[in-house]
């Protein structure tokens, strides 16, 4: 419905103009029939507002009937409808011309997203191709270095053994730590060359039947020392019920060495669990420990390549913080998943879960 003021002076339009003289009120007609398309009243509107309007005149004077007001007005009425018709027509042509416009932009701008998708999918070819040459740089590079380093650690034993002649306690001191810096290193090597090579897509994955248990205690048997110097209990719980599965035993055995090796450098006292079961038709293995545990916030970190926690600079643990990353490629290699609990100052849970059949 149209508002108010518009109908009052509808009225008072069509009112001066049967009561005074005719010309000068012309104008106004049009104004207000400009204006009536500018306040959006439609036409049925219209309509009505004008019978209003010619009902109140003829009451107004009873001298007319309501033809009479009809004939008097006709002349602005026709000035105002023109005006109105015009108006509404110049609307419409606005409209067009704005649609058009917004037809050009939205054109121009599928143009751009189209240029732009394509300059994005270059770009990322691009890093994805550099991503692959890096990897390879660094499994051949690792490779490479694993050779020579493998030649100082075994003459170095040769030498500590004294098969190359005596050595004085101060001599055989700084080589065993000569020694113990190599397989530092080498332990490093490895790791490296294990993530380029699965980011490189180079690892096999070589499916074989093997008992669950056996693994696992020989994965702990690995830490079992590291465990003993710090006073840990580290126990082995292997359900009755899980037997055998199909995978790539080697890899298993790497990923539960890396945890229980991470259980037992984060705890200073209790004890490292390595708990195995089955759920359904995976296989689900926990390693927990009563260690210094993780903040919430670092929870998400973990996984990523070189994340070690601390500060950085008073972290007292040594390692590169590749652990957990190869970890979790490898476990999603053989098809499973990887997760974490912990909570600061009590201790961690690192849980993985590998279907009992391994299949590409
Ligand atoms: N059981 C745990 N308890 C507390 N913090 C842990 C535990 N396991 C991992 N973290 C945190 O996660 C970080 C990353 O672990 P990750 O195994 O990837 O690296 P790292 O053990 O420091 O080095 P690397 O394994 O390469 O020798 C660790 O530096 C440590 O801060
Ligand atoms: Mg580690």
């Amino acid at each position: 419905m149209a508002d108010q003021s518009i109908e009052d002076r509808y009225f008072r339009l069509l009112k001066s103009y049967v009561m005074g003289p005719k010309e000068e009120h012309l104008a106004a007609a049009a104004e207000l029939g400009r204006e009536l398309v500018t306040a959006d009243v439609p036409e049925e509107d219209v309509a009505e507002i004008h019978e209003k309007a010619l009902r109140l005149l003829a009451q107004e004077s009873p001298d007319m009937t309501l033809e009479d007001v009809a004939h008097l007005i006709s002349g602005p009425l026709m000035e105002m409808f023109m005006a109105y018709g015009l108006a509404f027509r110049e609307r419409l042509e606005e409209r067009r011309r704005t649609e058009e416009e917004l037809r050009k932009h939205r054109d121009h701008l599928e143009g751009l997203v189209k240029e732009r998708t394509a300059e994005l999918v270059v770009a990322k070819d691009r890093a994805e191709e550099s991503d692959r040459l890096k990897s390879a740089f660094l499994a051949v590079m690792s490779h490479e270095l694993r050779t020579p380093l493998n030649s100082i650690i075994g003459f170095t034993g040769i030498v500590l053994q004294g098969l190359a002649g005596p050595l004085s306690e101060e001599q055989a001191k700084q080589l065993g730590m000569v020694q113990g810096s190599a397989r530092h290193l080498l332990e490093l090597i490895n790791d490296v060359l294990d993530i380029s090579k699965i980011e490189a897509g180079e690892v096999e994955i070589d499916p074989k039947a093997f008992d669950v248990r056996e693994a696992i205690e020989k994965a702990a048997q690995k830490v079992g020392l590291s465990a003993e110097k710090k006073g840990l209990a580290l126990t082995v719980d292997v359900a009755p019920e899980v037997g055998r599965i199909t995978s790539d035993r080697r890899r298993f055995e790497q990923i539960v060495v890396n945890l229980v090796n991470n259980a037992v450098k984060f705890t200073e006292k209790g004890e490292v669990r390595v708990e195995c079961c089955l759920s359904e038709d995976r296989l689900v293995t926990c390693v927990k420990d009563t260690g210094i545990g993780i903040k919430p916030e670092d929870l998400g970190k973990l996984f990523e390549a070189f994340r070690q926690l601390g500060d950085g600079l008073s972290r007292p643990q040594e390692g590169t913080g590749l652990g957990l990353s190869i970890c979790k490629k490898l476990v999603a290699l053989l098809g499973g998943g990887i997760r974490v609990e912990s909570k600061p100052g009590e201790g961690s849970v690192f849980t993985f879960t590998l279907p009992k059949l391994w299949s590409a």
